[in-house]
Order: structure tokens, then C-alpha cells, then sequence
């Protein structure tokens, strides 16, 4: 597989991330058929690198850091980088072991797992302070269990940040949201955001 590479600054953190140079060499119609799996892993998403630059501006010493829909994982690694323990998922094997690469050529120490949010029993009951999430409600099919598996691993006062670049599916997660027991509320936009927005999602409290 051919590979390029590229470094990015986020807050403190340099990284050296290398990418196939053509993820559509990467297509498997045999997969495509059974679950409309494409290799979306391999592609840099203006999304991804939004919320890479939101996660270097927190302070994440100790907490637990769960990815998913990591493709080349850059929130992962800078939550990683700056002391986070992190777990980064992807129902893409290949998405995890190529970050699990990146993070040993930065000496970044992160966990990879792969994990489907249809079925998120992979994730043992573990819970987590923080959840993000970068441009995953690309199709209709996503919202759902996607809130399922937030459901199960947001630690009661935690908190999941969803990255979006305006995708149509995107415009009734808050409600969808709000009935699986989440209030929802967008971050402030930076002057380098462009049309990416991010959204906060926390456990509705009990009334
Ligand atoms: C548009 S890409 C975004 C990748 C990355 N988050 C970013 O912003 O650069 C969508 C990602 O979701 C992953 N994905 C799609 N369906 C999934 C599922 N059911 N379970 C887990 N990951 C999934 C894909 O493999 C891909 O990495």
C-alpha cells in the first residue's frame, strides 16, 4: 500500500501521520456487498483535525478517552499525547492497526480496538470521561447506535463531543439525542473551524 505522509501541530503536539495515498485502491466490493463497508478510515476529514485541534486545548491528564469511529485516529492521539488514557475504535481493522502504527512512530502509548457500534459489547462495561466522535453521522443508519454505545460507556458526569462538517443526517442528532436521554449543547466555532461544527452531549440529569 502506498503511503503519504504529513505532520500537523496541534497545541504542543506534532505529529507524523502517514495515510494511503489512495483509498480508492482500498475498496472491496465483497465487503461493500454484505455491509456498504467503505474504506473511509483512510481519508483525512477536515472534521477529524477540528476536533484534534478542540481535544489539544483541554486538559485530559488521567482521564479516559474513548474514539470512535477513529479512522486515523488524530483526537486520539493528541488526547493520548497529552495524558490521556485512550481507547480509539474503529469497526475497520485496518483503521486501527495503521494508528496503532502512528502512535508507536510518534511514541504515543494508546489502546486499538475494533469496535462496531452495533455491538458494543467489545467495550466490558469500561466507562469514560470523555467520548469523541468525528464526522460518523454521514449515513441515516449511524444516529442510533451510535447513541447506544454512548449510553453504555459515558461515565455519569462524562461528557461526548461529536464532530460534524454539516452532512444531512446531522441535523436531527440533537433531537434523536435528547430522546435517548442527552442534552446536547454546540461548542463555540473557531476562526479555523469552517463549516465543522461540534456538539456536546451529557447525561440528562433525573428530574
Ligand atoms: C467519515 S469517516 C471519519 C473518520 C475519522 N473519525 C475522521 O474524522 O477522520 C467514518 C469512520 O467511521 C467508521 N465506521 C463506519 N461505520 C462504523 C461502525 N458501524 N462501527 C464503527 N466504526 C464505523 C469508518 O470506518 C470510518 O473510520
Amino acid at each position: 500500500m502506498n503511503l503519504v505522509e504529513e505532520r500537523f501541530l496541534f497545541g504542543s503536539v506534532t505529529l507524523l501521520v502517514s495515510r494511503p495515498s489512495d483509498p480508492g485502491d482500498l475498496v472491496d466490493t465483497e465487503r461493500f456487498e454484505t455491509d456498504e463497508y467503505m474504506p473511509y478510515w483512510a481519508e483525512l476529514w477536515p472534521s477529524g483535525v477540528t476536533l484534534a485541534r478542540h481535544v489539544s486545548m483541554l486538559d485530559l491528564r488521567g482521564q479516559r478517552v474513548l474514539e470512535l469511529g477513529c479512522g486515523l485516529g488524530l483526537p486520539s492521539l493528541v488526547a493520548a499525547a497529552a495524558g490521556a488514557d485512550v481507547t480509539a475504535t474503529d469497526w475497520a481493522p485496518e483503521a486501527v492497526e495503521r494508528l496503532l502504527e502512528t502512535a508507536e512512530i510518534n511514541g504515543i502509548v494508546l489502546t486499538g480496538a475494533v469496535l462496531d457500534w452495533r455491538d458494543p459489547a467489545a467495550l466490558e462495561r469500561r466507562s469514560f470521561d470523555l467520548v469523541v466522535a468525528s464526522d460518523v453521522l454521514y449515513e441515516e443508519r449511524n444516529a442510533a447506535p451510535l447513541l447506544g454505545v454512548l449510553d453504555i460507556s459515558l461515565a455519569p458526569a462524562g461528557r461526548a463531543i461529536v464532530a460534524d462538517p454539516g452532512r444531512r443526517h446531522a441535523e436531527g442528532f440533537p433531537a434523536l439525542a435528547a430522546d435517548a436521554g442527552f442534552t446536547t449543547a454546540s461548542l463555540p466555532p473557531d476562526a479555523t473551524s469552517g463549516p465543522v461544527t461540534l456538539l456536546e452531549l451529557r447525561r440528562a440529569l433525573a428530574s
